[in-house]
């Protein structure tokens, strides 16, 4: 089915914790950015233009940023810190570098606050279990900003994986490269492949059995600014291989799903044409090459591209955010799906360390990777 606008594929709607219900008998959320940099500055402008938003209140320990803001939004009401923001708030949006997220998260959560915290939920797996007991034992929200979740040309790109329509899949492929930004606190690996990591999980319906990544510093001297990661789904038989760079000279943003039907490509890029359905493949032919050569027989068919809604993901996900904190419902991306990406890129690290494949425990399925799984 194709996704609509606003409307997410499967797995939401699950009251989780209780809803949002303020002493005013309040509905609409009053809702903190915390760190309006480059990322935070778009939440504040897309939250502006939320109905059920009732205010928003930019945070962010430099003046200079706040007062920039202002320009914008002359009558947003500003702090310096989040701790003098939790009475004006009824929810937090952590967009902040990844190593203070735990920190703001648990601050936030602790004050009854709904939380998103910005990709990577946290920087090491435990930190990001510690988010998850204590978003339970609270009973408040917990969101990441997985944004690829929420962008239709994802959605259709799970649907053409999870429906069989381009068969079995032979492996996933995507690059995220640019020349910068560099990060200050993670490397490459930290800072870009989160998206590509939840975006290979959302689209199988599952986590990978093992990962093993290689890595290379040249402008920086502590962090990686190259990375390539091979993420194996060993139930599925997938392996899906990441290149993400700070160090290119082109900018790439895109994902390739080869199946033994038809080679999708989603280039982010495009605006136009986001995803392609490519009907060319490559199987073996009947009888005998020449000597010394295996028989192949390609194809080459058809191009297409399907007509996708225009929303931009971001504020799709900070609307679902919003009904999230609203209703008690369970987030697509809440804090499990957030863990599970911070498992995988803390054994990427691992693996980058020690040049070998870590396996990790618990790779998990749920239904859609099941059914996926027996059409293999
Ligand atoms: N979902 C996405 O597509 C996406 C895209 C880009 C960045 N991000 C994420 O957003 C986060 C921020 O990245 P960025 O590129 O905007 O960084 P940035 O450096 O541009 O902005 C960070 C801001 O946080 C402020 N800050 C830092 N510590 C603070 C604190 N304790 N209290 C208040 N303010 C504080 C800084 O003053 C700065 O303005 C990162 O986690 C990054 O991974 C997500």
């Amino acid at each position: 089915m194709e996704p609509t606008a606003g409307e997410y594929p499967s797995g939401t709607g699950v009251p989780s914790v209780p809803a949002l219900r303020s002493p005013q008998g309040r509905t609409e959320v009053r809702i903190g950015v915390v760190g309006c940099g480059y990322w935070g500055s778009k939440h504040v402008r897309v939250l502006h233009g939320i109905q059920d938003v009732e205010r928003v209140v930019a945070i962010d320990a430099s003046e200079e940023r706040l007062l920039e803001l202002k320009r914008s939004f002359p009558n947003m009401i500003v702090h310096r810190s989040l701790e003098a923001a939790l009475p004006d708030v009824d929810a937090v949006i952590v967009a902040t570098p990844p190593r203070s997220h735990v920190a703001l998260a648990m601050t936030a959560m602790s004050a009854g606050k709904g939380v998103l915290v910005e990709k990577p939920l946290a920087t090491s797996s435990v930190d990001a279990q510690l988010l998850l007991d204590e978003s339970k034992r609270l009973g408040v929200t917990l969101m990441v900003g997985h944004t690829f979740e929420h962008n239709s040309a994802v959605w259709k790109l799970r649907d053409l994986v999870q429906s069989g329509e381009i068969g079995d899949i032979h492996y996933l492929d995507s690059a995220r490269l640019n020349l910068g930004l560099y990060q200050s606190d993670v490397n490459v690996v930290w800072d870009l492949a989160p998206h590509d990591v939840s975006i290979f999980n959302f689209i199988l319906g599952s986590t990978p059995s093992s990962v093993q990544a290689w890595g290379s510093r040249h402008a920086h001297q502590t962090l990686e600014d190259v990375a390539y990661l091979r993420l194996t789904y060993a139930e599925l038989n997938v392996t899906a291989n990441i290149h993400v760079s700070w160090l290119d000279p082109c900018k790439v943003r895109r994902v390739t799903a080869v199946g033994s039907r038809r080679m999708v490509v989603y280039n982010d890029l495009s605006s136009d044409e986001p995803i392609r359905i490519f009907d060319k493949g490559v199987t073996l032919a009947d009888g005998n090459g020449a000597a010394g050569t295996i028989p192949l027989s390609y194809r080459y068919g058809d191009i297409s591209s399907p007509y996708l809604v225009s929303q931009e993901p971001l504020d799709v996900q900070d609307r679902h955010l919003i009904d999230c904190v609203r209703t008690g419902a369970v987030p697509l991306t809440d804090g499990a799906n957030g863990a599970a990406v911070v498992r995988v890129l803390e054994a990427a690290q691992v693996s980058l360390a020690e040049d070998r494949p870590v396996v990790l425990a618990g790779a998990s399925m749920n239904g859609h990777a099941h059914r996926l799984a027996s059409a293999f």
